[in-house]
């Protein structure tokens, strides 16, 4: 991109919503106490109007992680939260108890609602419970009737709020060489997504945090509209992985008029804080310059339609 195009591209935004999303904090021995205090520090800073918990609370679903797990969660920022279970929030040794009612403690101690909607001025926030433990318990699943769920949620939304979908599996595999499954028919929850012009779908479950797009793997129906797929790696504890190996991450969403931004933070040991380390700006496919709103797919001349995704480093 010629540089002719930044200051028109990406401009400071006032008004913004700021989402706040971590995931996978797996209490219990993976936790490090350390880093979880960082967490507790930079969240207000970041001054989120809203936080999302992607997933993995706790290491092995047991009462006690839950509590501490709690404990964290109440220490947050006094926003509205939104946090769905992941596949460490369900017994995987206890086969009774995984098989018969598999969510018991975290519906008594986290929340009793497994699939939470956040419905926000501007934004509406569908969470998914993926997780499925009779039957793929790594992988995950997305049942089609939540697929209608989420049609419902999104029926009546205004053009000008954002879309966004939260689910600890990811739809989508990650930019590198580890080999993660994805959650089987992956696809179809994504090109649901499409036709419900969700904006953006955010995940955890790898361990590492990074920035994708459905058209990179679901390029089929929808050329002209992608879904920012946004990875949260794990924030609290030491299983990180790939690049993130013993590293932590949180990110910060900023949802504006005309774009959307990730910054991602990784924790530093070397300063016993997180820091912004990279940021992900996308021009919003709702926004036309004449000032009007639209959930139709846009059509820019190749010649005039700059890149919808910049990288930065700092
Ligand atoms: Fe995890
Ligand atoms: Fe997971």
């Amino acid at each position: 991109m010629s540089d002719a195009l930044l200051p028109d591209f990406v401009q400071p935004e006032s008004g913004s919503l700021k989402l706040l999303h971590i995931s996978d904090l797996h209490f219990g021995i993976p936790y490090v106490q350390s880093v979880g205090e960082a967490a507790l520090r930079i969240a207000p800073l970041l001054k989120p109007d809203a936080v999302i918990i992607s997933g993995d609370l706790t290491q092995r679903a047991r009462r006690e992680q839950f509590l501490a797990a709690k404990e964290f969660l109440l220490q947050l920022p006094k926003v509205p939260q939104l946090v769905i279970p992941g596949n460490h929030d369900v017994p995987l040794y206890r086969l009774s108890e995984r098989w018969n009612n598999p969510h018991r403690l975290y519906q008594e101690i986290i929340s009793e609602e497994l699939n939470p909607v956040l419905r926000m001025e501007k934004a509406m926030i569908v969470g998914l419970d993926s997780t499925a433990p009779r039957t793929a318990i790594s992988n995950g699943r997305i049942h089609k009737w939540q697929l209608d769920a989420c049609e419902e949620h999104f029926r009546d939304v205004p053009a000008d709020v954002a879309r966004i979908v939260i689910a600890h599996h990811h739809f989508a595999p990650a930019p590198d060489y580890l080999r993660d499954s994805i959650m089987p028919q992956a696809k179809r929850s994504m090109e649901r997504f499409v036709d419900l012009h969700v904006d953006m779908v955010l995940g955890g479950h790898l361990h590492r945090a990074f920035i994708g797009n459905s058209l990179d793997f679901y390029s089929g129906l929808h050329r002209d509209r992608g879904i920012i797929c946004v990875q949260c790696g794990t924030t609290t504890s030491r299983r990180g992985r790939g690049r993130e190996r013993e590293k932590n991450s949180l990110n910060l969403i900023e949802i504006g008029r005309q774009f959307i931004s990730i910054v991602h933070y990784i924790f530093f040991h070397e300063t016993g804080e997180f820091q912004a380390t990279s940021q992900h700006t996308f021009r919003r496919q709702t926004f036309i310059p004449e000032g009007k709103l639209t959930r139709q797919p846009l059509h820019f001349d190749s010649q005039q339609n700059p890149a919808t995704h910049l990288d930065a480093q700092f």
